[in-house]
């Protein structure tokens, strides 16, 4: 299951995101905006976080209108270790090395078929563990 929610500004983006996952037979958990209004995008990321660290979903993807706001607000949250991406690479990097486990995106700073270009590359994706574990350790000792 992903967990995906955006702002007024990752509204459009979000969309195209749902109908991607839903072809691709990938459950999806719409956690809001559902209307073009604008809204606060740390109300979004609480939101789709909490079924991170819930354990209700595996995976979640955040947008706003950068992708800024609503990364920053998401690596607020114990547990979330949310990547702002703009390439395929940093998809899938965000995973192997960074065991992301929130993909955020910009709305407004990156296409349609980029975004799901990222999409995939993350989705698909899976830790390397290794050297990695250590010092992904490391963030998550900050939290304490
Ligand atoms: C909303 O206008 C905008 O500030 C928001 O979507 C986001 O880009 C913030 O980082």
């Amino acid at each position: 299951m992903i967990a995906i929610g955006s702002d007024h500004g990752g509204f459009e983006l979000k969309r195209e995101i749902i109908e991607y996952l839903k072809k691709k037979e990938i459950p999806v958990l719409d956690c809001g905006c559902y209307s073009p209004d604008a809204v606060d995008y740390p109300d979004i990321a609480v939101e789709v976080c909490s079924k991170v660290t819930g354990g209700e979903s595996e995976l979640g993807i955040l947008i706003c209108g950068t992708g800024i706001g609503i990364s920053i607000a998401a690596n607020k949250m114990h547990g979330i270790r949310a990547a702002l991406c703009h390439s395929t690479f940093d998809g899938r990097m965000a995973r192997m090395h960074n065991n992301a486990n929130v993909l955020c995106l910009g709305g407004r700073t990156t296409g349609v078929s980029i975004a799901l270009d990222i999409v995939e590359a993350f989705v698909g994706a899976e830790f390397e563990g290794g050297r990695h574990e250590k010092r992904v350790g490391k963030i998550m000792s900050i939290e304490e």
